[in-house]
């Protein structure tokens, strides 16, 4: 076992190490270096990268002043005492979680960027960084450079959130704003792999398990309670069409992905669905790669950071941020540490309630508006607009629904393609059109 360093509040220089040299370590790199004295200014302590771990040390990189850091030696890192920080931003689930409980029984706090490793094993993360007593922090981890994981915790500790609203997939986000100037759902995503939004393999952001990643460990740090991938029902974009995009322009609304955790009692529901959002809605105002997250609760109402939620630079902000508040906080505590500390029901599915956007696609005969709304006011669902559109010898209609446990809504469409002039399966997706809470009985 290594030696367990202390840092030393007296020393100027810390030396610190990356675990990764890509778009993110890079960005580390180059703002401690250019910021090294505001660092120092802010803290007393000057935070220099020795050694930085990679695949391939001959690669070419973007920024590197000094190639002798590189390392393809893990041990390196783990085993030299002077080492005071890690970041980790190489991302991945393994040998990323096996190192980083090395290096926390080296007693070395780390820095991390990494969604997917906090979702699904935070909780073995958290523990042995407690284990240890050392620090695990993760603001980099959601949302980039917006502050949200300091603010949940640190800023409104005294506020119970009960709901958080959020567009935390920037590539989603370009892709559905594409959309509404014309762009169809191809289109939509060469254009954001061309701008090197998309990764080749578009399927963590498309398929809504970025922005489910994400949600898990916002609604952990606002519940206190730990919630993984799993718990996360999502949904992605890839049935998004044009038709819907059009449909939400003549309602006075846009298509967005959003992700919700809201608590009800004391369970919790934590979901990303493709949403149509009112226009007046704060969240319609969220264009392009951009991301915000809406914090509502008992003492603040509503509180919405936006900013930007990918890039090198961007990600790299909230690492250095995390590293100097190592450097300037002490103990393993509430505040430094797993912010979760009690278990919560999960709401069981289709108990929470939302208005929704229904499409459906009948044959124009009389009597067939009659038969749906039937439908819908047998299971308690109620109308509150209408649209339809004609489409070859038959009728394209966009309903939206007041607001409805998801059930009952499913129950009744599920009548409705029963019919025998309903041409196929309708889809219903939820609005966000309201900026208050009503029906979950919070007071
Ligand atoms: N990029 C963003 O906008 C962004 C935003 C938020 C969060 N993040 C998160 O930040 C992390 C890093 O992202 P990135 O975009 O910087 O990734 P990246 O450009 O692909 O860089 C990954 C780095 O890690 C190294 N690496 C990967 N696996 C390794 C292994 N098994 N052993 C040794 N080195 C290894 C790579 O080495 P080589 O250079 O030799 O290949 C590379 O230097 C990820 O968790 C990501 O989810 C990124």
């Amino acid at each position: 076992m290594a030696p367990v360093p202390t840092i030393s509040t007296d020393a100027v220089d810390v030396p610190v190490a990356l675990l990764g040299y890509g778009t993110v370590g890079a960005a580390v790199h180059r703002l401690l270096v250019e910021n090294a004295e505001d660092i120092e200014r802010a803290t007393g302590h000057r935070l220099r990268v020795v050694k930085a771990l990679v695949r391939d040390p001959q690669r070419a990189r973007k920024w590197l002043p000094d190639p002798t850091i590189l390392t393809t030696d893990f041990a390196e890192i783990r085993d030299d005492p002077s080492i005071a920080i890690v970041a980790e931003v190489m991302g991945g689930i393994e040998p990323t979680g096996t190192y980083m409980r090395e290096l926390f029984a080296a007693g070395k706090p780390v820095v991390t960027a990494n969604k997917q490793l906090l979702a699904q094993r935070g909780g073995d993360m958290f523990g042995a960084a407690k284990a240890a007593g050392v620090q695990l922090r993760f603001e980099a981890s959601v949302c980039a450079a917006i502050p949200v994981i300091k603010v949940l915790r640190e800023s409104l500790i005294v506020t119970n959130v009960r709901r958080v609203l959020g567009i935390v997939n920037g590539t989603t986000n370009f892709m559905l704003t594409n959309m509404e100037g014309g762009a169809d759902y191809a289109g939509a995503l060469a254009e954001a792999q061309r701008l090197g939004y998309a990764e080749a393999d578009p399927t963590e952001d498309v398929g809504g398990g970025d922005a489910a990643a994400k949600m898990a460990i916002l609604a952990s740090v606002a519940f206190g309670c730990r919630i993984t991938l799993a718990d996360v029902d999502f949904q992605g974009i890839t049935e998004v069409t044009q038709a819907h995009v059009a449909a939400a322009r003549e309602l006075q609304m846009v298509v967005r992905l959003v992700g919700s955790a809201t608590l009800v009692g004391s369970s919790y529901d934590v979901r990303v669905r493709p949403s149509l959002v009112d226009r007046q809605h704060p969240l319609a105002a969220v264009d392009g790669a951009f991301n915000a997250v809406m914090l509502q609760g008992d003492a603040i109402r509503e509180i919405m950071l936006e900013g930007p939620g990918a890039g090198g630079i961007e990600t790299a902000s909230a690492v250095v941020a995390d590293m100097v508040a190592i450097m300037g906080t002490h103990g393993t505590g509430f505040l430094q540490n797993d912010s979760t500390w009690r278990t919560l029901q999960k709401l069981p599915a289709g108990e929470l309630p939302s208005p929704f956007y229904v499409h459906i696609e009948v044959d124009d005969r009389p009597g067939v508006l009659a038969r749906i709304a039937e439908r819908f006011a047998a299971h308690e669902v109620s109308v509150s607009r209408l649209i339809q559109t004609p489409i070859d010898s038959g009728a394209a209609m966009h309903v939206v629904l007041h607001e409805a446990p998801e059930g009952r809504v499913l129950r009744s469409l599920a009548d409705i393609a029963e019919l025998p002039e309903t041409r196929s399966r309708p889809m219903a997706l939820p609005v966000v059109s309201d900026r208050g809470v009503s029906g979950l009985g919070w007071s």
